[in-house]
């Protein structure tokens, strides 16, 4: 696997250990071999993108001058993990006691981010959401700001010091919330959502969602607007992001709110919300025909089991999900504060037991596609990142495959590398991440005095 020769004269940087990525959806191509395995490979990097990648013994001598290698042992280089539905400025509420969705939205959800007009909050928040995702090895992430200005800057300003690749957007929200957090009116609210679009979107890695949070708490005309502004530049790669079908009381609710409407995926898609950049969370309690709308339209779809099992919400149905006739883009979400931690492996661990208790289960193979390259594709961004070959953006985790004593020693007992990873996914080692790598750049390393840098000091 290697590209063009290289034609600039930035420097080289490598990576060398055991590696795994993804190359095809194990969901849809049985049978063939979806990912690529390399016992000892050298992944060569120059000016944030891979430009090599394969054998070590075939890659190195391909590039003579490349002298600075960080070589890994007892530890897996994988492509960074995405995550594909997270509320950022939920990171000081995680564990707050639930009842149902409902109530822990009013109890603790919204006074929480009605602090995030103050800058400063919202600045220490953002720096405690990166410091925490990249620490479990999460290099991309489609995240949920709030009702403020001030909490988009925040969150794209310190994801810029990173050079992260991040996805966020104003939240719009103007009905069934309290008056600190509700937009002043739908008109100004998507105004301001512009404003922050043109700010961002496309300024570096940064991109732009249009975030009405879910149905019940945003108006019609807030709505109709949204879908406006999301027509007007999804040609440009801006997104929509919300959620759906997470809850059997937020269903009811929507049916009561919007009674004309057939199914609550035809309420988005009344008002132009859905569509080939649309991504939604949850998704647990879908009718078949809203399956259907959303693999049509091309939307993804977000994955989050800690959450619904925190919360009590739905279970996801990922044969659904995945029909072969119509199968849906899908990823994993944290969904930190209804998620319970930040580490998409450990979500890993929760999708199995959901697939479980509906007599299902899900290998290590495919979960660890979601994690990755089903992340990519669920944000379409799968020629860009969540896969280690030649092009793609450089955005790497390092798992340690001895995170533990104990889990040392067990995976002394597994045989083939997806054996390995279910077990780690099944232990959920809050160690697992040894070094993360954004843009070619090592933005975190367990065994640095310092562990957190921004790529501006690298
Ligand atoms: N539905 C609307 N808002 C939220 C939220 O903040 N978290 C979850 N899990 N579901 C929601
Ligand atoms: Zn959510």
């Amino acid at each position: 696997m290697t590209s063009t020769p290289e034609s600039n004269t930035k420097p080289l940087k490598g990576i060398r250990g055991e590696a795994l990525t993804f190359v095809a959806d194990p969901f849809l191509e049985k049978g063939k071999k979806c990912h690529r395995y390399w016992k000892d490979a050298l992944i060569v990097m120059q000016d944030g993108h891979i430009v090599d990648v394969g054998d070590y013994a075939e890659v190195a001598p391909r590039h003579p001058g490349l002298t600075d290698i960080d070589t890994y042992t007892d530890a897996l280089i994988m492509p960074g993990f995405i995550d594909c539905h997270v509320h950022y400025v939920q990171v000081s509420m995680i564990g707050s006691f639930g009842d149902t969705l409902l109530d822990w939205l009013d109890t603790y959800t919204f006074p929480t981010e009605a602090q995030f007009a103050d800058k400063d909050f919202a600045d220490e928040n953002a720096r405690v959401f990166f410091r925490q995702i990249l620490s479990q090895g999460t290099t991309t992430a489609n995240v949920f700001a709030t009702t403020f200005e001030t909490s988009v800057d925040a969150f794209f300003e310190e994801s810029e010091r990173y050079d992260t690749r991040m996805i966020s957007g104003k939240v719009l929200q103007d009905r069934n919330l309290p008056d600190s957090l509700k937009d002043p009116s739908p008109e100004e609210s998507v105004a301001l959502a512009e404003k922050l679009l043109r700010k961002w979107h496309g300024r570096g890695r940064q991109m732009y969602a249009v975030i009405p949070r879910f149905a019940p708490t945003c108006s019609d005309r807030q709505l109709r607007l949204a879908g406006e502004l999301y027509r007007k530049y999804i040609d440009r790669g801006v997104y929509m992001h919300t959620h759906l079908d997470e809850a059997p009381g937020e269903i009811e609710w929507v049916r009561m709110l919007f009674p004309d409407c057939k199914t609550y995926t035809d309420v988005y898609r009344q008002f132009g919300l859905v569509d080939r950049r649309s991504v939604m969370a949850h998704c647990c309690i879908v009718k078949e025909e809203e399956w259907q709308t959303l693999h049509d339209c091309g939307c993804g779809v977000a994955h989050c089991p800690s959450s619904n099992l925190f919360l009590g919400g739905g279970q996801f149905r990922y044969w659904e999900a995945k029909q072969r006739t119509r199968p849906c883009r899908v990823g994993m979400g944290t969904d930190v504060g209804g998620g319970t931690n930040f580490s998409i492996p450990r979500q890993l661990g929760e999708a199995y037991k959901v697939a479980m208790l509906q007599q299902k289960s899900i290998d290590a193979e495919r979960c660890f596609y979601l994690a990755t390259r089903g992340g990519a594709e669920a944000l379409h961004l799968e020629d860009t990142i969540g896969t280690l070959a030649p092009g793609f953006e450089a955005d790497i985790a390092v798992l340690d495959l001895k995170p533990t004593e104990y889990a040392g020693w067990r995976l002394g007992f597994s045989k083939s590398i997806f054996d390995k990873l279910f077990v780690l996914q099944t232990l959920g080692a809050t160690s697992l991440v040894k070094a993360t790598y954004v843009a070619g750049k090592k933005v975190f390393d367990i065994d640095r005095a310092e562990k957190f840098r921004y790529a501006a000091d690298l």
